[in-house]
């Protein structure tokens, strides 16, 4: 009995060695070199009796990060730039946005944005990238939007959120967005696909088909992405590693905005502005339906089209509607930029109503 039982935890134990040998991480041999410290040391910086490290656990899980359903896109190259960690890792490597097929996908997680496991230090709490964008729609041309407060430190986050929060190129493409001649579209997707934030904050990646350059308001000069997604956290329903800016029991996050719009309510509408945004959205929405270019059912282009027939759309329609979906992706409803957003939708609903 004695000796059953003892084998038997000689078993256990000899299992667990064997799963902690198979899946832990291998630290760095013996006592290495940084701050006079062994192994083990470097490991206790962050895996330690503190919460700092579950705390931000607890916010991403409740993140689309971490709970969204599109790693598997990783699975196909072209997706797997910005639905996988892997392709992500891929992009920043090479600096080109076509990046391989990953089986065995990871999602976004720590080591997507921090550089985990690389010193075993502090260190690897850096970002992995806050280097100025290349954007998908035009490699050539770069944007920075790093904020820099004056006295403060650099905060080049927005650009770290860029490489994936931004639109991909359309084909066929808009070389003159006021022409009147004719492309030929094969798929209802052609678009910018979601997630067009870090532009839209920019003020970039719209067609300017109207007769006045669009303005924009200069949210980018003063806030990034951390400094209204990632604000104080309130549990995992808004601010920290969640991300959400709104939830339904803590409403919206206004406590982001306040040190800026000392005065605004308790809500983004700040002045109206998201409502009078929504409007316009909503009289573009139905004049395109009207023309037979957007199908507000599945919200793609109006099809029927296929490369054997495809259908035919001026530039300047294109370009129409390639704002909206902008602007129906961005869901900031103004927020992130409210005078270029007001501009693309007046400009749209001048052109299409006149049609
Ligand atoms: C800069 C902070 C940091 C340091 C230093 C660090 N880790 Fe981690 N470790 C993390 C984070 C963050 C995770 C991932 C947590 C998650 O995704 O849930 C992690 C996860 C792990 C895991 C779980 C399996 C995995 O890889 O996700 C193990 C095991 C681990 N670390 C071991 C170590 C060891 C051993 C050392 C020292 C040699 C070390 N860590 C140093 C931050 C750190
Ligand atoms: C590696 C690419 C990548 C990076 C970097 C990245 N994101 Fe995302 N993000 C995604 C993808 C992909 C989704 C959609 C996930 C899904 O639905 O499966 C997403 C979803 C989100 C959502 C939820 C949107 C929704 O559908 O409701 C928010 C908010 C968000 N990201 C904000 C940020 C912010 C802020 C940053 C920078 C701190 C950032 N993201 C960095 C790829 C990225
Ligand atoms: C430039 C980066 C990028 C590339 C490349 C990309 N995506 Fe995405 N995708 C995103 C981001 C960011 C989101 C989340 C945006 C948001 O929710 O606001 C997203 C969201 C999605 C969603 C979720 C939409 C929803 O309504 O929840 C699907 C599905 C998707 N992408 C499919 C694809 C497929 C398929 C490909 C390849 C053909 C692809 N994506 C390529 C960045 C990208
Ligand atoms: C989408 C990108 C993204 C992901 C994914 C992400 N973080 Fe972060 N994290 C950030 C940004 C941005 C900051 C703010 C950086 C700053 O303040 O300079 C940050 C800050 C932190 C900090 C504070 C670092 C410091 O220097 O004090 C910790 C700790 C942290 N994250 C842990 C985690 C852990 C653990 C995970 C995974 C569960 C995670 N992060 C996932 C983007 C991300
Ligand atoms: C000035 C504040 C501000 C900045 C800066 C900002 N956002 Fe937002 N963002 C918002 C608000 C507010 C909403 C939601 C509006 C609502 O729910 O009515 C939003 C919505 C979103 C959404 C849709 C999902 C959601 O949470 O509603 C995504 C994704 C997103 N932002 C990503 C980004 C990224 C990426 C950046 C940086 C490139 C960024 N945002 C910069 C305020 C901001
Ligand atoms: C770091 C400071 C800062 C933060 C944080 C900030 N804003 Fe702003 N916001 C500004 C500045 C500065 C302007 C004016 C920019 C300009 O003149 O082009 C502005 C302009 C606006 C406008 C356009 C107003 C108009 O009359 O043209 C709206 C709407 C807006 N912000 C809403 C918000 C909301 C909602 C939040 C929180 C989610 C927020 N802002 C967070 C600084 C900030």
């Amino acid at each position: 009995m004695l000796v059953l039982s003892g084998i038997m935890v000689m078993a256990v134990s000899g299992l667990i060695f064997i799963g902690c040998t198979k899946e832990g991480p291998q630290g760095p041999t013996g006592a290495n070199g940084t701050n006079g410290k062994d192994a083990n040391a470097t490991c206790t910086v962050c895996h330690n009796f503190s919460d700092t490290v579950i705390v931000k656990i607890f916010q991403y899980d409740a993140s689309k990060h971490a709970s969204g359903s599109t790693a598997f896109e990783g699975a196909r190259s072209g997706c797997s730039g910005c639905h996988s960690h892997e392709g992500f890792l891929e992009k920043l490597q090479t600096g080109s946005s076509v990046t391989q097929a990953y089986n065995d996908a990871a999602p976004v997680n720590c080591r997507t944005c921090h550089t985990i496991h690389v010193t075993y230090s502090d260190a690897d709490w850096a970002l992995r990238s806050v280097a100025p964008v290349n954007p998908y729609i035009d490699s050539t041309s770069s944007i920075d939007l790093t904020v820099t407060i004056p006295g403060g430190t650099p905060d080049g986050t927005s650009n770290l959120c860029g490489l994936c929060h931004q639109a991909r190129k359309a084909s066929p493409w808009i070389t003159n967005p006021k022409g009147t001649d004719s492309l030929a579209v094969t798929s209802t997707r052609w678009g910018p696909h979601h997630g067009p934030q870090f532009l839209m904050l920019a003020g970039k990646g719209a067609f300017e088909m109207g007769s006045a350059p669009f303005a924009s308001t200069n949210h980018k000069g003063n806030a990034t992405c951390r400094n209204c997604h990632m604000g104080p956290a309130q549990g995992d329903l808004v601010g920290g590693h969640t991300l959400w800016m709104t939830s339904a029991e803590s409403g919206d996050n206004v406590a982001v905005c306040k040190p800026c719009h000392t005065s605004i309510g308790t809500t983004f509408d700040l002045s109206g502005k998201q409502t009078e945004i929504e409007g316009k959205y909503h009289q573009l929405k139905v004049l395109l339906a009207q023309k037979s270019i957007l199908d507000t059912v599945t919200m793609l282009l109006k099809g029927p089209m296929s490369a054997a027939k495809p259908k035919k759309f001026t530039q300047k329609t294109l370009s129409v509607y390639w704002n909206f979906c902008m602007v129906d992706a961005d869901r900031s409803m103004g927020i992130h930029n409210y005078a270029y957003i007001r501009d693309m939708l007046d400009a749209g609903i001048s052109y299409i109503s006149a049609q």
